[in-house]
């Protein structure tokens, strides 16, 4: 099959991890599993022009992002093709338009790589699949992940919804390094459009790359504890599901998020990644579940912001709460209501 050239658009979203993934070995294997909610606004939407070149002999690409050329994202996706190449003969015979946008704004502090690198994922795939008719959809799904997580380790947790696991865990038979998988078992109604209001702490660059972040995991002292943490923390969220335990959940994810970031202020070089406000918003919400016995909870990423998970029968009072109470710890009061979603979209 030869094909001289196309176009295929994605939309892909982000994603929120209730067991975190911090540390990784060679070619990017998670040293522990982890398991995320994926998102339902927070996405990516990518367009991928391709069209035959006259030689192979190297990578040829150009990116956008809003319509406005953006040479400084070369370098990674350059990477992310040479990692990817053995797995994708063509990438060297076409040359690429990669035309990109954020449904949140790009200087909001949320990471934009588990969208935008599985979405670019998805198009490359969905060129691989032309060429290959046969490829099933299963097949697709999971060659997709594997490519992705090439590209940021989390995004392979971001092509279905609304839970997905990504490292090798013994109580989940398909479970593996290589690529995320749906969540296998039973979930409970109390977790159903489960709600994720992220409220933007700080907008800022990152302080620390992932990349970074991730080796900093090598030689720390606590790392071998926190990978068998892991493990034990995604079986206990496992019965956790099943039951629909809110309280056991908000055990388990806030002591995930802090966790992560008590690995980052105990490494060599050490970073605080939290803000003033961050804890502000914390105990706020400390303060409220005890008050009201509300099962609003928090978990942060690699950085200031906040994310608020809250089940959707308390949409109501959460959000008059947010409003009241949290948006005034905000970067100009901004925050995103956001809850979880099903999946990347061909578009
Ligand atoms: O996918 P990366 O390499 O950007 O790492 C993401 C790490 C965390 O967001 C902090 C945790 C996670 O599991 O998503």
């Amino acid at each position: 099959n030869t094909i001289e050239k196309g176009s295929y658009t994605w939309s892909s979203p982000s994603n929120i991890a209730l067991v975190k993934y911090w540390g990784k070995k060679e070619h990017q294997i998670p040293e522990n599993p982890s398991i995320s909610f994926t998102l339902n606004e927070c996405k990516t939407i990518t367009k991928l022009s391709f069209s035959k070149k006259e030689d192979n002999t190297g990578f040829s690409f150009e990116v956008f992002l809003d319509n406005e050329k953006k040479d400084d994202f070369k370098p990674k996706i350059e990477t992310f093709f040479k990692r990817i190449e053995s797995y994708l003969p063509f990438l060297k015979t076409y040359h690429f338009k990669i035309e990109t946008s954020n449904t949140f704004p790009h200087s909001s502090g949320i990471a934009s790589s588990a969208s935008g690198m599985s979405a670019l994922a998805l198009c490359l795939m969905s060129i691989e699949k032309a060429l290959n008719p046969d490829i099933t959809n299963e097949d697709f799904i999971q060659k997709t992940s594997f490519l992705a997580r090439l590209g940021s380790g989390s995004a392979c947790r971001s092509l279905e919804g609304d839970l997905v696991v990504w490292g090798k865990h013994d109580e989940i038979d398909r479970s593996s390094d290589l690529f995320g998988v749906k969540y296998p078992f039973e979930v409970h109604q109390n977790f159903k459009n489960y709600n994720d209001t992220i409220l933007l702490v700080d907008k800022g660059e990152k302080q620390v790359s992932s990349t970074v972040g991730h080796n900093l995991m090598h030689n720390h002292p606590f790392a071998k504890e926190r990978f068998k943490q892991a493990h034990s923390n995604l079986s206990t969220l496992i019965n956790v599901f099943k039951t629909g335990d809110l309280k056991a959940f908000i055990e388990i994810v806030e002591s995930e998020a802090l966790t992560l970031h008590a690995m980052m202020m105990t490494s060599m070089p050490h970073f605080i990644l939290m803000k003033p406000n961050t804890l502000e918003i914390i105990n706020k919400i400390w303060n409220f579940r005890h008050k009201t016995g509300s099962n609003v909870c928090f978990t942060l990423d690699a950085g200031a912001n906040v994310h608020v998970l809250y089940p959707e029968n308390e949409t109501e009072i959460v959000l008059e709460f947010i409003k009241n109470e949290l948006v005034a710890f905000c970067q100009k009061g901004e925050y995103i209501n956001d809850k979880i979603g099903f999946g990347a979209k061909l578009l």
